[in-house]
């Protein structure tokens, strides 16, 4: 377990770039962490390490978006409004985040990052797995 202290957007941008190159590609990332904890700013700013061109958005609404890296396919998955989603056809073929997972993942490459508010916007990265 790693613990992280994210005082601003600099902080996030220099830890995601340090985690985007822990990265292989065949890896889920389980993003936990309340409403507004910063789960899809905290993807944004990984896919941009990962090279990825596009603006990335909330899946919220479209349940998984799918993204071309510069080494890998990403799948950004919310299920905020969903309790479960087979991860069958996707799973080992790219980087998998979830937002909100609710069900227990048996695979061997799973990361789980707790994102805890803090006073004064900052927040707390908890770091599980590999
Ligand atoms: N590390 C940070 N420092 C400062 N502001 C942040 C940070 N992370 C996120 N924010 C801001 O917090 C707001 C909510 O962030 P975000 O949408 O990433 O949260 P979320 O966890 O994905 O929420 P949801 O549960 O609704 O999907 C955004 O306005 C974002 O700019
Ligand atoms: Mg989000």
């Amino acid at each position: 377990m790693q613990e992280i202290l994210i005082k601003d957007l600099k902080d996030l941008d220099e830890f995601a770039k340090s985690f985007a190159q822990r990265l292989k590609g065949d890896e889920i990332i389980l993003l936990e962490g309340d409403l507004g904890a910063g789960k899809t700013t905290f993807t944004k700013f990984l896919l941009k390490y990962l090279g990825v061109k596009e603006d990335v958005t909330s899946p919220t609404f479209g349940i998984m978006n799918e993204y071309e890296g510069r080494d890998f396919n990403i799948y950004h998955i919310d299920m905020y409004r969903i309790d479960k989603f087979d991860l069958s056809d996707i799973i080992g073929k790219g980087l998998i985040i979830i937002e909100w997972p609710k069900e227990k993942i048996e695979y061997n490459n799973v990361y789980s990052i707790k994102i805890e508010p803090l006073e004064n916007d900052e927040r707390l990265f908890i770091v599980k797995g590999e």
